[in-house]
């Protein structure tokens, strides 16, 4: 076993296979979407998630200062959607976000889309902890998922 530093850190988590979701909200008629591996299941009963934000990311007053938002599971055709979202000032003329019913908006043709309601945050560290409530869902039993591995997609 080695002492932990940045690199060996970064190196060692991207063994870590996952997901990619997006998670997006919308804040005066504007949208918001980042690029986030960080998502797991929290809770059966109630039906819970999480995922983390840099709290350095240029869009987290947006994130935190939201009550509902949607998360999109990204399916195995959606690579281009992951990069473009990684960016601090995505393009979203080419997506046809779809209405949710909580004030929220779904990006289309995903594995798998939750709508839901920000319970609480926890910082800690660099990150904020967003823990959610999921409203409404969605899943695709034909897509395949995008995953990453490696600091790489498949
Ligand atoms: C595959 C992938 C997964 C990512 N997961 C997270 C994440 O879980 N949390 C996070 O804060 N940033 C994550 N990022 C980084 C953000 O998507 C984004 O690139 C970063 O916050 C810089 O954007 P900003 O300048 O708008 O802050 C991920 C990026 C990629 C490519």
């Amino acid at each position: 076993m080695k002492k932990v530093n940045t690199n060996n850190f970064k190196k060692t988590l991207s063994k870590f296979s996952t997901g990619i979701t997006v998670v997006c909200v919308k804040n005066n008629n504007s949208i918001y979407g980042k690029t986030v591996n960080s998502f797991n299941s929290l809770s059966l009963s109630p039906p819970m998630v999480l995922f983390s934000l840099g709290h350095y990311s240029s869009s987290i007053k947006k994130f935190s200062k939201t009550k509902f938002l949607s998360i999109n599971i990204l399916s195995s055709k959606q690579k281009k959607i992951s990069e473009n979202f990684a960016l601090t000032d995505p393009n979203l003329e080419d997506i046809k976000f779809i209405e949710g019913k909580n004030k929220t908006v779904i990006i289309p043709n995903c594995i798998a889309n939750l709508e839901c309601e920000l319970i609480e945050k926890i910082k800690r560290g660099d990150h904020i902890i967003f823990i959610c409530k999921i409203l409404e869902l969605q899943s695709n039993d034909k897509l395949k998922p995008l995953v990453y591995f490696n600091s790489k997609y498949f």
